[in-house]
């Protein structure tokens, strides 16, 4: 592949300069201005199975993959075919369809610990809803989430975390949030055993807290597990405590294994949120849990949500494609397969180099940290060494490589990443190494 430079994408710019007068930041999210590299963002022209191309023309082997909803890479042609086949019977009906059933059986027969579902239009939706019920079950108004973990853009979830949050005033992450809509959110550090027992635990919120809401494999620091410990600790005190356990699977869900990563595991919450990968790169979302739980939700119980495009058909047809696509045996050992042939060489030639660096991978989501040897959560990002990133990330991007573009997102593999494409970027990644270390 020949290098591709700033010159090589003068269409990108000026398309971009287009937007920008438009559309506020040019953007539909903030990320994807490319603020934390050293590059002009892409505009998209298409994509085709593990490549993207931008309106100049230049093809980029495809690890940004949509934020990971697309795990079939893009336009499969099961996925694809199935939108066709629905779009001449209209695109929303605003009432049930079979459709709806379709999905959610599959999610139910996937992820045990989900006996209802409901369908909603995206990720943010559905932690949003997902914690409405939480407190409408449990008559309770806190929340808990963890430092390092997105849920979404919804008002109470944008919270800045301390390290020791007793005691602290919870703070709004975002302007336009009154303090007032985050002070029943308590925002704790990621992985942290004791602090987040004690906070369980303590007289003051103990018999307040509705839910703790988790990624329990963190996408949004860059890829960060949470550890077993962590996780069953946070089962056994929200059981003993009456809070409800929610899993934000929104990235994980269907993405590291069929159940998620609550099967990997062996951990039952109480609720799940899905998005991305369930609705096959098309805008749509879930949350489901246990019957008795959701049966909250009206019109059967006091809980409100609702929306005019959830269960739409495209989107119905473009999960069930995927899922079912995924049910397929051997796909997540593949999936796993790729992981390694792109990214064991990479983590033995660090550790042979005693670099201060470190991949973290999750079956196909992955993070290359530069700056330190392990990454457990937020509190960890100061040692990471942002300015290498960037220059990191131009040197993949010059040879044709997009990954997710902040040190701190997830980059994923596809079904479709051909073993070609993932030993060229292996071959990069380890030409960059040699030349920084
Ligand atoms: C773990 C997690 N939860 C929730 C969301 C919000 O989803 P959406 O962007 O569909 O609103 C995201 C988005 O990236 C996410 O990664």
């Amino acid at each position: 592949m020949t290098t591709i430079t700033t010159q090589d994408r003068p269409c990108c710019a000026q398309s971009f300069n287009k937007l920008t007068e438009v559309i506020a930041g040019g953007v539909g999210s903030p990320t994807r201005a490319f603020k934390y590299v050293d590059e002009a963002p892409i505009v998209v022209k298409r994509g085709a199975g593990d490549m993207i191309y931008d309106v100049d023309g230049n093809g980029y082997i495809d690890y940004h993959m949509s934020w990971g909803a697309l795990v079939h890479g893009h336009a499969h042609p099961a996925v694809i075919g199935g939108i066709q086949r629905r779009l001449a019977d209209g695109t929303s009906y605003g009432l049930s369809c079979p459709l709806e059933e379709e999905l959610a059986r599959l999610i139910v027969s996937n992820v045990p610990s989900v006996e209802k579902v409901r369908f909603v239009a995206s990720g943010t939706e559905a932690t949003m809803s997902a914690l409405r019920v939480a407190r409408g079950y449990t008559g309770r108004d806190y929340v808990i989430k963890f430092t390092g973990c997105f849920h979404g853009h919804a008002d109470f979830l944008l919270v800045r975390g301390g390290s020791a949050m007793i005691g602290q005033t919870p703070t709004a992450s975002s302007a336009g949030v009154p303090a007032d809509m985050v002070k029943y959110t308590l925002c704790l550090p990621y992985n942290d055993v004791e602090a987040t027992r004690d906070v369980l635990n303590s007289p003051e919120y103990r018999d307040n807290i509705a839910a703790v809401i988790v990624e329990p494999i963190a996408g949004n620091m860059g890829v960060v597990p949470g550890t077993k410990e962590f996780l069953t600790m946070l089962r056994e005190e929200t059981e003993k405590t009456g809070a409800l356990l929610i899993f934000d699977e929104v990235i994980t869900g269907f993405r590291v294994a069929l159940g998620g990563a609550q099967q990997l595991y062996g951990i039952k919450p109480d609720l799940t949120c899905f998005a991305k990968v369930m609705g096959g790169g098309t805008q749509t979302a879930a949350f489901g849990g246990a019957q008795e739980i959701m049966d909250v939700l009206a019109p059967k119980g006091p809980v409100y949500q609702a929306g005019t495009l959830t269960g739409n058909p495209i989107s119905m047809e473009a999960g069930i494609q995927t899922l079912k696509l995924l049910e397929a045996p051997g796909v997540f050992a593949e999936l796993e397969r790729k992981a390694c042939l792109l990214l064991e060489p990479v983590a033995e030639r660090l550790e042979r180099k005693g670099a201060p660096a470190c991949v973290q991978h999750v079956g196909s989501m992955f993070t290359l940290f530069l700056g330190r040897t392990e990454m457990t959560c937020m509190e960890d990002a100061p040692g990471l060494n942002d300015s290498l990133f960037r220059r990191f990330y131009s040197y993949l991007f010059a040879r044709g490589i997009l990954l997710a573009p902040a040190q701190y997102e997830a980059s994923f593999i596809s079904t479709v990443h051909t073993d070609e494409h993932l030993i060229y970027t292996r071959d990069v990644i380890l030409d960059f190494i040699e030349q920084t270390f």
